[in-house]
């Protein structure tokens, strides 16, 4: 069937920067083995680099409680709070750094809106790694989404600093920005931490919905980027599926529809996308 592909998907600078680093630590040390370099979660969301990882001496499910003195500690592009950085050192870890530069600035941008003064609020899921992460450079943050009571979460608060985080659309933080500009605060900030890798990725996703029938979205089912793709592509009122591999394609995902979309993901590698494409350009409805 006839194949086109979004313009921007796939691996951004941030997720290939982690992997190259955990791997080129991995490679660096004099013993090797099982557990040589601990992540504190999963490094990227997707099966197929953390079974290479895990093959190379990588764990995932790393606890700073528990993992003995003197283990490689690799901090995700997700980035972490100032306290795990503190307890690794109270352990004598020895921390890798892999967090993306654009979560760090916006670590950094969060700790400025709290020394100006302001009251800081981070637009996010709340849940998410990076916002656990980025929450912890000031205190008290408020994180809000589209569920959130905004009068309650914002009362008494008169100058907010706002930042969201990267992995969001800029449609839907614009949304948010408006709701709390709404209200009575007299001065608000805002500083844009919106990844501009992700932005190309969802305009990219948008554009090709005008030109298929079906769209199929690469990616870790636990991914918010990739589903943040999905859900964009839903919204455009194309049939959309959320798949991690081939092994996920079914024959009636594409039946009356000649021309299928593929997008990926930004910690979707290149070879699952080139594997993809080929099956569904052999296939034949
Ligand atoms: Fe960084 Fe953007 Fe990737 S924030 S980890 S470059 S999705």
């Amino acid at each position: 069937m006839k194949v086109k592909l979004a313009e921007s998907r796939g691996f951004c600078f941030g997720v290939e920067d982690a992997i190259e680093l955990a791997e080129s630590t991995l490679g660096g040390m004099a013993e090797k083995g099982p557990g040589k370099l601990v992540a504190l979660g999963p490094i990227i969301h997707n099966r197929q680099v953390v079974e290479r990882l895990e093959a190379a001496g990588l764990n995932q499910s790393g606890d700073l409680e528990t993992v003995p003195e003197g283990t490689n500690i690799l901090i995700r592009s997700h980035g972490a709070p100032p306290e795990t950085f503190q307890k690794a050192r109270k352990r004598n870890l020895n921390v890798v750094d892999a967090t993306c530069v654009l979560v760090k600035r916006a670590q950094n941008v969060v700790r400025q809106l709290h020394q100006d003064g302001y009251q800081v609020v981070m637009i996010g899921d709340q849940d998410h790694p990076e916002v656990e992460g980025v929450i912890g450079y000031a205190p008290d943050v408020i994180v809000v989404d589209e569920n959130s009571d905004l009068d309650q979460a914002l009362a008494r608060r008169p100058r907010l600093g706002v930042v969201a985080q990267t992995t969001l659309a800029p449609e839907y933080v614009a949304n948010m920005i408006a709701r709390i500009c709404n209200r009575n605060f007299k001065e608000i900030r805002i500083v844009n931490t919106l990844c501009l890798e992700v932005v190309r990725r969802q305009e990219a996703a948008v554009a090709l919905c005008s030109e298929v029938d079906v769209v199929f979205v690469l990616g870790g089912l636990h991914s918010a980027n990739t589903r943040e793709l999905a859900r964009l592509c839903t919204e455009r009122g194309v049939d959309t599926y959320h798949l991690e591999t081939w092994d996920q394609f079914r024959p009636e995902m594409v039946v009356g529809k000649p021309v299928a979309g593929v997008t990926a993901g930004a910690s979707t590698p290149d070879s699952i996308i080139s594997a993809f494409v080929e099956k569904l350009e052999a296939f034949e409805p």
